[in-house]
């Protein structure tokens, strides 16, 4: 896939985007833990959370880590980190700390029990030669994981056009960013290809009812995306009417009472020989 804005973050560096990355972690919080721990995060690991955005991730990892671990988290935007540190300071775990930094040229000296990384991959230009890197700080034994969207996967049951229209849209977006909507699936690939040897996978997918935050994350989804479906016409502000469209999804949500399921987040992951 050609890559038409290369190293930028497609989905825009707003504080709205903060608000949507905040709002999209608590959805998916559970989730996270469980596929972490499925990993083989445990107690006492000192772990590097690369693309650490709001922090929610490092959050998930000091919770399993415990008092006897440690989470550094890493991302190149100083308005999430900020929000970041805010989320750490209020919680009750002292063992997170945050850097700023770009994954391309990471001075990190040390080494990690785990690396993870959520929703970082699907942003990279070259996502097997971070990994390669990345892998380079886990000590013998230690664990790299990442997860990814589906997000191709996101649908209402019955179907319901105007969500099937919205996620055709932001898949449309992404491809257009030059990043791959269902990067999700192409993970373990990319772990093999980076030279771990027998990956594996697990999926775990939020749902919500017509009225719920999954209704939420398909608005505010298409509302960050919006500029490039511009851009590259796919659809436009009028069309879109973002103003009301989280509305008319629930509407149409309620009217057949469906439910929606969001992108499947999908974990793969590796322990170095
Ligand atoms: C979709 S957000 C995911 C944030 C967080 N991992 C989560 O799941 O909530 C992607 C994050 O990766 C960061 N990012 C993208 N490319 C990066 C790079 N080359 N180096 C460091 N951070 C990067 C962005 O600033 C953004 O905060």
């Amino acid at each position: 896939m050609a890559d038409k804005d290369p190293g930028s973050y497609v989905m825009g560096n707003t504080s709205e985007e903060a608000d949507r990355l905040g709002m999209q972690a608590s959805l998916y919080d559970r989730h996270t833990e469980y596929l972490l721990r499925t990993a083989g995060l445990k107690e006492g690991m000192h772990v590097l959370d690369v693309g650490c955005g709001t922090g929610e991730v490092s959050l998930c990892a000091a919770r399993i880590v415990g008092p006897s671990g440690r989470v550094l988290g890493v991302d190149r935007e100083p308005g999430v980190l900020a929000r970041a540190r805010d989320n750490a300071a209020a919680s009750p775990f002292e063992n997170i700390a945050f850097e700023q930094g770009d994954l391309a040229d990471l001075d990190t000296s040390g080494s990690f029990d785990a690396v993870v990384g959520r929703l970082i991959l699907i942003h990279l230009d070259d996502p097997i030669g971070t990994v390669k890197a990345l892998t380079g700080l886990v000590r013998r034994g230690g664990v790299v994981t990442f997860q990814d969207f589906n997000i191709s996967r996101t649908r209402a049951v019955p179907d319901v056009p105007l969500v099937t229209r919205s996620v055709e849209w932001i898949c449309a977006a992404l491809r257009e960013g030059g990043r791959d909507p269902d990067m999700g699936e192409r993970l373990a690939h990319v772990l093999r290809l980076s030279g771990l040897s027998d990956p594996r996978v697990a999926v775990a997918v939020p749902t919500g009812g017509p009225d719920s935050a999954a209704v939420t994350l398909i608005a505010e989804s298409a509302r960050s995306l919006l500029p490039v479906m511009e851009r590259g016409g796919i659809t436009t502000a009028e069309e879109a009417d973002l103003d009301t469209l989280r509305a008319r999804m629930s509407r149409a949500c309620t009217e057949v009472q469906a439910t929606v399921y969001v992108p499947e987040l999908v974990a793969a992951w590796a322990e170095l020989d």
